[in-house]
């Protein structure tokens, strides 16, 4: 498969650019992996489209084809998977550490094998991030897991058994999992406090088309009644919400008046009532989403949640705007212990923020200039960029291929809508 990242690991970017004109949403890159996944559980091919090129697609597809699966991409945004030759059903960790869904091949390998030993999952360094969730569901169902060495070894070699699962916390790629396993188990699985993310939606749509029979995705309980074997299909991913709203984030703070395409409007509310709250103008135009941005940034407080909340990937985003809104902002995190890396490469380019532990508190609008920063998980890098766009100067981000990890393009979507960057 072709890599999904150009050359270049730091951006260097020039500020002042208001940014027009318009761009389209890709696929979603979350729901892309997971839908990934969920080729394990068929020996025919599963066609997805709208898939974007970015490096955890990459990664993934390296473990599924350590696995045995054929893994093509016949256009840029189509990836085909066959797995009908699935033998291996272990991994090493340099496969799975650098993408956090890469443990969601366990659910399927266990369901349609009856084994799997995965090392925990990587991803960014954003909180504890347990499986619990994973593992108990996988346990109710009747699988024994076993640590041994730096592998959990899951076994169920009568089959999984349907059950109620109570997960913990509605951890997305937990329920995710559940959801695998439980389209190949004997009878019916309810999953109680399930994620309600539009992800876990995607994935169902996903699974029922695959011939599964799951239901109430997108509420607290999720209904998966087991069947004998899936089948292959075609099936387009869904618009990235998360692309989407950092894009619409850098339009309403960077002065500009942006149309997002194919942005996925129906499960945005949060972050366009907030950039309403800052002053923007947010419209649907001709199957578009129109971000314009007002006179003034007005500040505007949030708590980053669980769907339908403000989405945690998208505070620190929404951080770097309010550092330019007239006015003191605050800001809870309650998803993820670990998300304020970014507080202190936005204070290096002049911004006022005093972080508490899971709460931010910015005074603005402060003058940002240029400095060199880092993009320490994919977020808080999204975050040193939009800030790069506002500031006076050249900001220098470096680790870049945490932002390839999830945005498509971003340099050149960026520079399409009259903004001055590139990768060196
Ligand atoms: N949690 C538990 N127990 C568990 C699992 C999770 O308590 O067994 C807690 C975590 O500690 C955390 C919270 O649940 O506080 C959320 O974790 P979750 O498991 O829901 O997150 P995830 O499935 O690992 C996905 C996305 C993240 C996104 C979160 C929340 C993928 C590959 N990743 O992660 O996306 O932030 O859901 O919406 O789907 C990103 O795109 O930048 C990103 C990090």
């Amino acid at each position: 498969m072709a890599a999904a990242t150009s050359q270049g690991s730091r951006y260097q970017v020039r500020g002042g650019a208001a940014l027009t004109g318009s761009v389209r949403i890709s696929g979603s890159a979350n729901a892309a992996l997971a839908a990934m996944c969920a080729a394990l559980l068929t020996d025919e091919p599963v066609v997805l489209d709208n898939v974007p090129a970015v490096s955890d697609v990459d990664s993934l597809a390296n473990l599924l084809a350590h696995l045995g699966a054929t893994v093509e991409r016949p256009a840029p945004n189509r990836v085909a998977i066959n797995a009908a030759k699935v033998g291996t059903l272990e991994a090493p960790i340099d496969l799975v550490s650098e993408n956090r869904a890469s443990f969601q091949v366990m659910g399927p390998l266990l369901a349609r094998h009856g084994f799997a030993a995965l090392p925990p999952p990587g991803g960014d360094v954003i909180g504890q991030r347990p499986i619990a969730v994973h593992l108990d569901g996988f346990g109710a169902m009747g699988a024994t897991i076993d640590r041994v060495g730096e592998h959990y070894q899951a076994r169920a070699p009568r089959g999984l058994t349907g059950t109620r699962v109570f997960a913990d916390y509605p951890s997305v790629s937990g329920t995710q999992n559940v959801m695998l396993a439980a389209t190949l188990a004997r009878g019916e699985t309810v999953i109680v406090n399930a994620a309600t993310e539009p992800e876990v939606q995607a994935l169902a749509a996903l699974l029922n088309a695959m011939g599964g029979r799951v239901s109430g995705a997108g509420t607290q309980t999720v209904t998966v009644e087991g069947v004998e074997r899936l089948h292959g299909t075609t099936f387009a991913l869904v618009p990235d919400r998360i692309e989407a709203g950092t894009f619409a984030i850098a339009a309403a703070m960077t002065g500009g008046d942006v149309d997002l395409v194919d942005a996925p409007a129906g499960v945005m509310d949060a972050i366009i009532t907030k950039l309403r709250g800052a002053g923007a103008t947010v419209e649907a135009r001709d199957g578009a989403l129109r971000v314009a941005a007002g006179t003034r940034l007005a500040p505007v407080g949030f708590q980053a949640l669980p769907y339908p909340g403000l989405a945690t990937d998208l505070h620190a985003p929404m951080a770097a705007l309010l550092t330019q809104a007239d006015g003191v902002s605050i800001i809870h995190e309650r998803v993820f212990d670990n998300r304020m890396l970014y507080v202190a490469e936005l204070r290096k380019m002049g911004a006022e923020i005093i972080s508490t532990g899971s709460s931010a508190i910015i005074n603005g609008p402060t003058p940002l200039h240029g400095a060199r920063a880092r993009a320490l998980d994919v977020r808080a890098g999204a975050a040193v960029l939009l800030a790069g766009l506002v500031a006076s100067g050249t900001t220098v981000i470096d680790d870049l291929h945490h932002l390839d990890r999830k945005y498509e393009r971003l340099d050149e979507k960026l520079r399409g809508l009259g903004a001055e960057l590139e990768r060196v």
